[in-house]
């Protein structure tokens, strides 16, 4: 079977021509509502859907879904195997245009196989040791000035403060100087850009977010590629001016239109999955205050002064911090599943599934399966110590994803969350009201429906 390529360079957004749904009939599930299939069930609550699904149909099933029908993969085993793709077998461009093709074309997960290949090698450049040292120096500075003008004593909204702290954190770390003189206009395209993501209607008719975020993608790329002369001039070690110095195998520099666009994209993938990962790793020290406790002591622990930078050379140290950490992200990953496009004709577990057909894998579900996490509901960090971890499936626990497309932010992502939890914990109690349940989506990225009422107390 054939399969359409993604047209990049017209800007227009292709899809894999899908194969019809009559050659999937033979695998198990349904196809839900006249027109609207399940895309509304999966949408109002997408664990439960999908544990429903497991149920009735088992591991593979399929489901109709955001107008096409797609196969879900479950368990570590449909993971790996997606995942690691050893006979390139998936499109990440093709699981993903629906959602990232307008907004992100040329975004490094929206890049397959050899291409995506070198573009990642070019960019991990600005993820290497150095370059890592100097984003945490900014996160240190950012984050206590941030979290200094934060309530204290009584309950605030730690969603949306957290959120905006991110953004502006990005500003400095991912572009050194923030925004410039145009701050404004550039963050607010920012935010249109990130909303437009998980836009309901995914087609740019005026008034819709689509219609805001595509504006606002057109205002970013062009901001970014008028700066990048004067960052080449001027260098810099942000994120933003390592891109600009980044180069291909053969020593050329990246072109200013692959530097908008991966700079775009990045920012984008760290701006949600940060403010949801900290937002539920807040709820997590508050629900446990033993764990905070436990947290605590190990900050202390490192010997340093409270509202001292967290050095790069002790975040290896902190290792019950990432342990809750992870286990936050176990509870509530903040990318609850994945998707591709099958390239070409698939067999797994004895299924036959043809090119054009929309996998998906789902980690949400995958980090909730009592066959590796037993009582999977209860926050337990001692689940990550090294003697668990290592006779764990490696695909059982995979919110950063796996093989070539794994999150290029991971170290980044871990960095934050510890020198966050430094400057915060250090200095303060965080608690929540007793038995406070705050209701939370899963989807698009897990968040609390009343913004989480956190109360910080000085120590
Ligand atoms: C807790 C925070 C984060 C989580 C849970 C997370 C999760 C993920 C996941 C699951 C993927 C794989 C997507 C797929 O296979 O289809 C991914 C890819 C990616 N992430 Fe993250 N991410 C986080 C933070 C970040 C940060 C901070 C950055 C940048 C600084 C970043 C940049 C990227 C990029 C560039 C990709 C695409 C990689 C590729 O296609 O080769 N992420 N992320």
């Amino acid at each position: 079977m054939s399969v359409e390529t993604l047209d990049h360079q017209r800007g227009s957004v292709y899809y894999l021509r899908p194969a019809p749904s009559s050659a999937l009939t033979h695998i198990p599930g349904d196809n839900g509502w006249p027109v609207i299939g399940d895309t509304l069930s999966l949408l109002a609550d997408p664990k439960g859907f999908v544990e429903r699904r497991a149920r009735r149909y088992g591991l593979v099933y399929r489901t109709r879904s955001f107008g096409s029908t797609s196969v879900t993969l479950l368990g570590p085993e449909g993971n790996e195997f997606v995942l690691l793709d050893n006979e390139k077998l998936f499109s990440s461009a093709h699981g993903w245009a629906l959602f990232f093709g307008r907004l992100f074309p040329r975004g490094l997960q929206m890049l397959d196989f050899e291409e995506h290949r070198l573009h990642r090698r070019a960019l991990s450049v600005a993820f290497k040791s150095g370059p890592m040292q100097s984003y945490l120096s900014e996160l240190n500075a950012g984050i206590a000035r941030g979290i200094s003008q934060w309530p204290r004593g009584r309950a605030f909204k730690f969603y949306p403060a957290i959120k905006q702290l991110t953004l502006d954190l990005a500003a400095t770390s991912f572009l050194g100087e923030g925004f410039g003189p145009e701050q404004e206009a550039v963050k607010q395209a920012f935010i249109a850009m990130v909303a437009a993501t998980i836009a309901a209607i995914r087609v740019p008719l005026p008034g819709t977010s689509m219609r805001r975020g595509v504006q606002g993608r057109a205002l970013i790329i062009d901001y970014l590629k008028r700066q990048i002369p004067l960052r080449r001039e001027r260098g810099g070690d942000d994120l933003f001016s390592q891109l600009c110095r980044a180069t291909w195998d053969d020593g050329s520099l990246l072109s200013s239109s692959d530097i908008a666009d991966h700079m775009s994209f990045l920012m984008a993938a760290a701006h949600d999955t940060l403010t949801s990962s900290l937002t539920s790793f807040a709820y997590q020290l508050s629900a446990h205050p033993d764990w905070q406790e436990k947290v605590r002591a190990e900050l202390r622990g490192l010997g340093l002064t409270a509202g001292e930078p967290l050095p790069f050379t002790r975040l290896d140290d902190l290792v019950l911090t990432e342990m809750a950490f992870k286990e936050t992200m176990r509870l509530s990953p903040p990318v609850p599943s994945l998707a591709r496009g099958a390239v070409r004709d698939f067999e797994f577990k004895g299924f036959q599934i043809p090119a054009g057909t929309g996998v998906r894998i789902n980690l949400l579900y995958t980090h909730h399966m009592p066959e590796y996490w037993p009582d999977p509901e209860r926050y337990d960090p001692m689940r990550f110590d090294a003697q668990a971890s290592r006779t764990r499936h490696k695909f059982a626990f995979v919110p950063f994803g796996g093989g070539a497309h794994m999150c290029l932010g991971l170290h980044f992502a871990y960095m934050q969350a510890k020198c966050f939890t430094w400057h915060l914990l250090n200095r303060f109690r965080v608690s929540t009201p007793p038995d406070y349940r705050p209701q939370w989506s899963v989807w698009p990225v897990p968040y609390p429906h009343d913004g989480l009422n956190v109360t910080l107390t000085a120590l």
